[in-house]
């Protein structure tokens, strides 16, 4: 099984970025532990982070048919990207959206996600364990 691992804007900044909100693991620190977990599952994964939605749409399209799943948190652009939802339904991935902290509980902006109107799944506030439970709820098929 591939599975393409998604981060949007900022999560290239955790371990610096609004501590007490997201933690002080690193990015670097999170792809360490998802390759842990991927491997120990036999399961192949890739890494994508950009801080531009065009840069995001684009790399989705590029896993057309090459990806079994994908694990998204498109960060910001959660809550107002209707071209990375557009992109997902187009390549038509099994898709778990995942987000750090639980944005249910936050400002009112972060309560809509368009990628929550595709996403089979989403898990929000269980930290970088989130993306491990994406993991294996793709691997339950
Ligand atoms: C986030 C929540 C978003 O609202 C925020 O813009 C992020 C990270 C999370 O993982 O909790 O950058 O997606």
């Amino acid at each position: 099984m591939n599975v393409l691992v998604i981060n949007g804007p900022n999560i290239n900044m955790l371990g610096i970025r609004e501590k007490n909100i997201y933690g002080s693991e690193t990015y670097d620190d999170l792809v360490n532990l998802i390759k842990k977990s991927a491997d120990e599952k036999g399961v192949t994964v890739d890494f994508f982070q950009s801080n531009s939605e065009g840069d995001i749409v684009t790399r989705i399209q590029q896993a057309y048919e090459k990806y079994d799943g994908i694990i998204i948190n498109p960060a910001a652009y959660t809550h107002t990207s209707v071209a990375i939802l557009d992109a997902l339904k187009a390549v038509s991935i099994k898709t778990v959206e995942v987000h750090i902290s639980d944005v249910d509980e936050r400002e009112e902006f972060r309560h809509i996600s368009y990628v929550s109107l595709y996403a089979s799944k989403v898990i929000k506030g269980h930290g970088f364990n989130g993306y491990i439970e994406a993991l294996n709820y793709l691997c339950e098929g």
